[in-house]
């Protein structure tokens, strides 16, 4: 397995208390897969990101538990010399905002050539052919003329090439996109997403991609993960978990996609807010506001059960998954 998250935890300390971003999240990906990872806004999506890329905001952020294996060893007990090292060459991020996270005054051929300088010690002239090849690949068009512009004079579709293109230069084995088209218009979302999809796999690496958009998965991830108040609270492959959920959360998500032959109907909403973290609720997290809520509910945490074994596990962490899923 390629990254394997065991139980990991992760809390932040505020004013107002501690709260618990991540309680115990497990998921793991492979080389060649993409896994799709959903959920409400601050589910734990990011934090659980950062924590395996080793971005965490330390303070107030802090791993409180668990275990984060990239090939087998734990990211978590690696010094910092070396934790750097697999940062820079074996996974890479994609962030939703381009024009933030690129250097506005340097461009973008400076900035995807100095991987090459800074990683692979290549002249300036080495590395410059490098960055129009890379650019190529992202299929920007006319690398060749506009490896010399700069950030700004790219449209939103093209600056997430480029951001895609910086995470593929050292060719990692992981890459985490997290909300990579969320910014864009419907139909650049779909482009940049098939060019994610198809990167994947050409390079044969492991991809997990962050979003919110039940909608956009569908096509492109092999299985999902679905978080709630810092939880896997159900996971599945793809085609698995649409044909029928396991959670009544998951439900909920899938039943307020719009769809086209619905046009008109007022969409499904999930009732209710999203937990406070620093007051997650006692028993299942979800249970405020499940429309299957027993008394057991409120009070005993669900562990996370197997709903189907091989080839991919499915699990649910809902008491009822079996009313849930015959629902
Ligand atoms: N630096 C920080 N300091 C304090 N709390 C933080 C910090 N970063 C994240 N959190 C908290 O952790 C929780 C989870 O945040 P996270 O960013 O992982 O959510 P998310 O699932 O990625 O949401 P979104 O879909 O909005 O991106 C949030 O409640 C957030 O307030
Ligand atoms: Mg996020």
């Amino acid at each position: 397995m390629l990254l394997e998250v065991r139980d990991l935890h992760v809390e932040f300390t505020t004013r107002d208390g501690v709260a618990k971003a991540v309680n115990g999240v497990d998921y793991c990906v492979d080389s060649g897969e993409t896994l799709a990872v959903l959920g409400e806004s601050g589910s734990g999506k990011s934090v659980t990101a950062q924590a395996v890329m080793g971005i965490l905001d330390v303070p107030p952020g802090r791993i409180a538990g668990g275990e984060i294996l990239f090939k087998g060893r734990d990211l978590l007990k690696m010094r910092e010399e070396e934790r750097r090292r697999i940062r820079g060459a074996e996974m890479a991020m994609i962030f939703q905002d381009a024009l933030s996270s690129l250097n506005p005054v340097l461009s973008v051929g400076a900035q995807l050539g100095e991987m090459y300088e800074v990683h692979r010690g290549m002249s300036r002239k080495a590395a410059r052919a490098k960055a129009v090849e890379l650019m190529d690949r992202v299929r920007i068009p006319a690398a060749k003329q506009r490896v010399g512009d700069y950030p700004h004079q790219f449209s939103g579709g093209m600056r997430q090439r480029i951001m895609i293109a910086m995470a593929l230069a050292l060719e990692p084995a992981l890459i985490i996109a997290d909300e990579p088209t969320t910014a864009l218009d419907v139909t650049v979302q779909a482009q940049v997403m098939d060019l994610l999809a198809e990167l994947r796999r050409e390079l044969d690496m492991g991809l997990i991609l962050i979003t919110h958009d039940l909608g956009v998965v569908a096509d492109v991830a092999d299985k999902i993960a679905v978080m709630y108040a810092g939880r896997i609270v159900e996971a599945a492959p793809v085609h698995e978990i649409y044909a029928a959920p396991a959670h009544p959360y998951t439900r909920g998500l899938l039943d307020s996609i719009p769809r086209l032959d619905q046009k008109g109907q007022e969409l499904y909403a999930i009732k209710g807010l999203p937990p406070n973290l620093l007051r997650i609720p006692p028993g299942c997290a979800f249970n405020p506001r499940c429309p299957m809520a027993q008394p057991v509910c409120r009070t005993d945490v669900p562990p996370l059960y197997e709903v189907t074994e091989s080839p991919v596990p499915r699990t649910s962490a809902c008491h009822f998954w079996k009313e849930c899923l015959h629902a």
